[in-house]
């Protein structure tokens, strides 16, 4: 019994603090944030209480990206300037967020719940070209998938990392030729609206049908003709008896 408890009392300790990098897995945040993936950004977890007391509190902690299919290859560079985000193209890997450890404390010393303890990967936009700043934080250029890594390093080079994350492929933007136009694919809706418009335009069809059998049954009927004559006629005509009845007084 007493020995069940030191254990659970490890397992939450363990849980909560001081598990270490070599058995931390980073991972997209389980916090309800909007955009949590998007076409060129993702939102990790930040390694809280992963470094600290492991590393020198002087160490930067560097966040690794890399295009899955290269993490098979990659071996940890021995400086943080090897991997620009500017040559991610080439290296198909590259290093931002560098930070010291006491940025990511253990929950005892976070005393405001409301902090934000994520990261959010592609965030930055100026400084894409700008090679005094390898370390920029830009958007990621494809669908991906990508894995990251946390990598502690000091001026002579590595001195913890984390493992690889599971692959993270982003939303792929749609483009125009990409759009599904095979008819035999078409929504229960478009359906359902040519339904409707095939019997709108058979009964508008069959009133058409009705009105002109109505009218030649009239014609054929001879029953309601209606005579509409010339007004010009009528005018002709009248004009003429006035004109002829005094000639008739002569
Ligand atoms: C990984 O390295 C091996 C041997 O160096 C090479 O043959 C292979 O093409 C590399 N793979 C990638 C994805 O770069
Ligand atoms: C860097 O870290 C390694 C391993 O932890 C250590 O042996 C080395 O002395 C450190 N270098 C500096 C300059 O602090």
């Amino acid at each position: 019994m007493r020995c069940s408890l030191a254990v659970s009392l490890m397992m939450v300790f363990g849980a909560t603090c001081g598990q270490g990098p070599s058995v931390y897995t980073p991972r997209l945040t389980s916090e309800q944030i909007g955009g949590k993936i998007t076409t060129s950004t993702f939102v990790l977890d930040q390694p809280r209480c992963v470094f600290n007391g492991v590393v020198n509190p002087t160490d930067e902690i560097w966040l690794v990206v890399a295009q899955s299919n290269a993490v098979k290859n990659f071996t940890n560079p021995r400086s943080s300037t090897e991997l620009p985000y500017q040559e991610f193209e080439k290296n198909h890997v590259y290093m931002t967020m560098s930070t010291v450890p006491s940025n990511y404390p253990c929950p005892e010393s976070t005393q405001n719940s409301d902090e934000i303890t994520v990261l959010r990967v592609g965030d930055e936009t100026k400084c894409i070209a700008d090679f005094s700043r390898p370390d920029c934080n830009g958007p990621l250029p494809g669908p991906g998938p990508y894995q990251v890594k946390f990598l502690a390093m000091n001026s002579s080079g590595p001195t913890a990392e984390t493992k690889w994350s599971s692959p993270i492929p982003l939303i792929q933007g749609k483009s125009p030729e990409t759009i599904d136009t095979n008819p035999e694919r078409l929504s229960a809706g478009t359906i359902a609206i040519a339904t409707i418009l095939s019997i709108l335009f058979a009964l508008l069809l069959a009133a058409l049908i009705a009105a002109l059998i109505y009218k030649y049954s009239d014609v054929c009927g001879g029953a309601d003709i209606v005579t509409v004559r010339d007004p010009a006629t009528v005018m002709r005509y009248t004009t003429h008896h006035i004109y002829d009845q005094p000639a008739n007084k002569f």
